[in-house]
């Protein structure tokens, strides 16, 4: 049998990280992240000073840059090194998430990045977080999720997370920068932002995680 997958596809902010990794953990699967991918070439990009609209010069660079993730030796988040140097804090800013929508709307880097992503899929199980998780990439996926939740929730919820992580923003600008992100995302023509069509939808507007955890697994494992 083919091994399983569950896709967790949403906007920023959707709580699809989270959710992810829990759910990740419980099942004993493995998680790809693949939004962190398109924020270390959009990342990596930047450092080679490279024109973000250049789609030549970028897919060279989703191309050759090395991406690997690591466990943290203390049980924090998993780090993120490219092309062998940790670069979790520069990726986690909006300023990244803003340039990985901007080199993931590029067809020739969503298909460098391809067969990385499919590279996860290995046995027990894996958890996918993304955009086109369930569209694209693991279109024959067992069990197919779609969070979503209130623009403003969502603002509220990366704001908190990067206030934790001791980030200067504001809920303004994050809000709106959330929104302008998710537009682009949802409007590009290739791999559009968009439930996949056996998806199903959860709205987590004033759902605590576990509710949300316990919602998702009982769609993997349904009870009885
Ligand atoms: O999920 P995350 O916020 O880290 O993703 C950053 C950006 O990467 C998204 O705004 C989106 O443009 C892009 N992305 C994508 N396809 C994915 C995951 C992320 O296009 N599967």
């Amino acid at each position: 049998a083919p091994v399983p997958v569950l896709t967790i596809d949403g906007p920023s902010g959707s709580g699809k990280g989270t959710i992810s990794r829990l759910v990740a953990e419980r099942l004993g699967w493995h998680l790809l992240d693949s939004g962190a991918l398109y924020r270390a070439v959009g990342y990596a990009a930047g450092m080679e000073g490279l024109d973000l609209s250049d789609a030549e010069a970028v897919t060279r660079c989703a191309e050759t840059t090395r991406i690997g993730f690591r466990p943290d030796p203390t049980g924090g988040e998993t780090r993120v090194i490219v092309n062998g140097l940790d670069a979790t804090d520069e990726l986690r800013t909006e300023t990244a998430g803003a340039a990985a929508s901007a080199i993931a709307a590029i067809p020739s880097v969503r298909q460098a990045l391809l067969a990385k992503q499919r590279s996860f899929r290995k046995a027990p199980g894996l958890v996918a977080d993304g955009r086109d998780m369930g569209t694209v990439i693991f279109p024959d996926a067992a069990h197919k999720v779609f969070l979503t939740a209130s623009a403003e929730e969502r603002a509220k919820r990366r704001y908190k997370q990067l206030k934790e992580k001791g980030l200067n923003v504001t809920l303004g600008t994050l809000l709106r920068e959330i929104e302008a992100r998710d537009a682009r995302d949802a409007s590009r023509p290739v791999a559009p932002l968009k439930p996949a069509e056996d998806a199903v939808r959860v709205d987590t507007t004033g759902m605590p995680i576990e509710a949300v955890v316990a919602k998702v697994l009982a769609l993997v494992a349904p009870a009885g």
